[in-house]
């Protein structure tokens, strides 16, 4: 296979890259991807920094058995605990999703007040703030993580009132402290947006990391002359590690899209590749 036509390789914990993956077909659509859901090992957000990081390597060990050309890392809790041990082990590019989304933020506050939502994980790492920070050090950063959102996703509740009534309680030192734009530091969080802000109201912007992270999958093709330009219509593959009827099911919210065949790899696999 030619070097750009290799797949682009897709990990997360679960389901939640799945918004990645649908930005990354929207805006490249000739680009072929292979995804990883650890669905055995989800959650990702309230673990270790050594747990997170070691599974991180396993994850991305096993795309590069399928041959991908690059990798992104399409978890803010994987992104904000791993993502340097990746960029130092492996030469292929590694995209995460923390940077895109803290530029984007950085560029849409207008009064220098931006609030981050996500996991235990991303958010005690402080890797927003550090990373806002670089780009504007006189910008505010409040911070907090909002555990329920993942499992209100998964179950599909993005528009019920408990969802609301939670989303109020989360966020409301963000509301107080008046920030103008708010991060959506967790991949499971754009398919709550609508909750999400119906709390702040239409004056806040929210940054959908997906998004943005897509983007910066186009720069890294483009700067290391990896794009696919062959005229074949991709096919996507998609693995998990545990139950991958429930991972199909719940595909379609995230993806907007029906899945082809998921396979799964069994953590025994996926402890092997990553020695
Ligand atoms: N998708 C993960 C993230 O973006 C959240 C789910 C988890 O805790 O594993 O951080």
């Amino acid at each position: 296979m030619s070097r750009e036509s290799r797949p682009i390789g897709v990990f997360d914990s679960g389901i939640g890259g799945l918004t990645v993956v649908a930005e990354i077909a929207r805006q490249l659509p000739k680009e072929k991807i292979v995804y990883f859901g650890d669905t055995a090992r989800l959650p990702y957000g309230p673990k270790s920094t050594e747990t997170v990081t070691q599974f991180a390597i396993q994850d991305t060990e096993f795309l590069l058995r399928h041959d991908v050309k690059m990798v992104v890392v399409a978890c803010n809790t994987a992104s904000s605990l791993a993502v340097d041990e990746l960029r130092s082990r492996y030469d292929i590019p590694i995209v995460g999703v923390i940077e895109p989304g803290a530029l984007a933020a950085v560029s849409s506050t207008l009064i220098g007040k931006i609030g981050v939502i996500g996991t235990e994980g991303t958010i005690t790492s402080h890797a927003y703030r550090e990373s806002i920070q670089r780009l504007d050090s006189e910008i505010e950063t409040i911070e907090q993580s909002c555990p329920l959102f993942v499992p209100l996703a998964e179950e599909g509740w993005t528009d019920r009132e408990v969802t609301l009534v939670i989303a109020h309680e989360y966020l409301a030192p963000l509301r107080n402290a008046g920030v103008d734009v708010v991060v959506l530091g967790c991949t499971h969080y754009p398919i709550l947006k609508g909750t999400i802000q119906k709390v702040f109201g239409p004056t806040v912007t929210l940054i959908d990391s997906a998004e943005e992270t897509a983007g910066d999958v186009a720069q890294v093709l483009t700067e290391f002359d990896i794009a696919n330009n062959s005229g074949e219509e991709p096919a996507h593959r998609f693995f998990v590690s545990d139950v991958p009827h429930r991972f199909r099911e719940q595909a379609e919210r995230f993806l907007g899209a029906e899945l082809p065949d998921v396979n799964v790899v069994s953590i025994d696999e996926l402890v092997a590749f990553g020695r």
